[in-house]
């Protein structure tokens, strides 16, 4: 994605800040207001404002929710898919995977097992998932930190410090996810040289050949929102400081009709050199079944790296363009489908974005 700051100023240190709309963001949730002694259907509400707050492509947030006897079911909204970055619906899916694992984490926190179904209605290939609150259970404390670092984890663009992350942490980052569900999730760390130089070169040309095409850049025009709005990205997510947010129509306007890509190959190119962790995560197979689990294994590791401070940015380019994902893919041959390209490290705090409230998501009608 096009990083703005290369066109506007930077911003300094921020503390997180929530957005202002009081009780109706789910950023602001207290989990102290859990319902203890409320219905199944008002914990299941409750818990779904965690579920909310996972990472979505553009921030278009493209889930649904269905309160059903003692659980709830989880849609894909394709109204929300991006037909040129993601014509084939997996990023969606990811970013519905993500939100499915914030929503376990948030039930196993409250002291519930969590039984979840996926796919279960082959006719129904929008219903993703079915998840019922189980019985009682310990809450570990891994999963308690995981759950606190929901409310602390968004994605950071800025650069990253020269300062290396633990091994061992790095080693916790690898095997993090791949117990996700029943799919194999493999975490490479791009760590040979030969092997980041090629992985930086397919991200730099993902971004010449995304920015040169108007309708790639068309797409990503219309997701970019002032941060008043509950959905898509605000310009402060790209560094720029908060002051210009009213000036998001303008930033749209200059990404539908200039070709930056040149500019932000030589910027990403920078941050990725600088990054000290680029790691990619692959999957065994290629289907919906894949995706959801890697948006599982992507969340618990961005939850997992927030715990020890450790923020995470993603270079997906050429993951959204299929000759160079075929490249890609031929660097790691033994990983099966890369699915998502992160770089991780220490950075400057920056805010969260905007998420559209549980209640908006939640319908009967599906
Ligand atoms: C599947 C997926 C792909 C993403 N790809 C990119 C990307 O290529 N570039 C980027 O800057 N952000 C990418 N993001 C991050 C989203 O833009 C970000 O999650 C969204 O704007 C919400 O912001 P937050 O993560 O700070 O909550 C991706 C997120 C997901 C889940």
């Amino acid at each position: 994605m096009i990083n703005l700051s290369n066109i506007f100023p930077k911003i300094n240190s921020t503390k997180p800040s929530h957005q202002s709309g009081a009780t109706a963001n789910p950023w602001q949730i207290a989990e102290e207001d859990f319902p203890v002694a409320g219905t199944t259907t008002d914990k299941l509400k409750f818990l779904l404002n965690y579920a909310v707050l996972a990472p979505s492509s553009h921030n278009t947030q493209p889930w649904l929710f269905k309160i059903v006897d003692d659980g709830v079911e989880l849609y894909a909204d394709q109204t929300r898919a991006l037909p040129i970055a993601d014509p084939d619906r997996r990023e969606l899916t990811i970013s519905c995977g993500a939100a499915l694992f914030h929503l376990r984490i948030a039930m196993h926190h409250f002291g519930y097992r969590d039984v979840v179904e996926i796919l279960p209605e082959q006719n129904n290939p929008n219903l993703l998932a079915r998840i019922c609150l189980g019985s009682k259970r310990v809450v570990k404390q891994e999963e308690n930190f995981m759950f606190r670092a929901i409310s602390r984890r968004c994605t950071n663009r800025l650069s990253f410090k020269d300062c290396q992350l633990p091994t061992s942490l790095q080693s916790e980052l690898e095997s993090a996810c791949c117990s996700e569900g029943n799919y194999l999730q493999i975490m490479t760390q791009i760590v040979p040289e030969a092997s980041r130089q090629a992985v930086i070169s397919l991200i730099a040309e993902g971004d010449r050949l995304q920015m040169a095409d108007p309708l790639f850049r068309q797409e990503l025009a219309q997701w970019i929102h002032p941060s008043s709005s509950h959905d898509g990205i605000p310009v402060h997510a790209q560094g720029i400081n908060k002051q210009l947010d009213s000036l998001a129509p303008l930033i749209s306007f200059a990404i539908r009709s200039f070709d930056l890509g040149k500019t932000q190959a030589a910027k990403d190119c920078q941050l990725a050199i600088q990054a000290p962790v680029l790691m990619l995560i692959s999957s065994n197979g290629d289907r919906t079944q894949d995706w959801l689990a890697t948006g599982e294994a992507l969340a618990h590791l961005l939850l997992r790296a927030r715990v020890d401070d450790v923020w995470a940015s993603f270079f997906n380019q050429p993951l959204q363009i299929p000759q160079l994902r075929s490249r890609l893919q031929a660097l790691f041959p033994d990983n099966g489908y890369p699915q998502i390209l992160l770089r991780l490290g220490y950075a400057t705090e920056t805010e969260s974005t905007p998420r559209r409230a549980a209640n908006e998501v939640i319908s009967s009608e599906l």
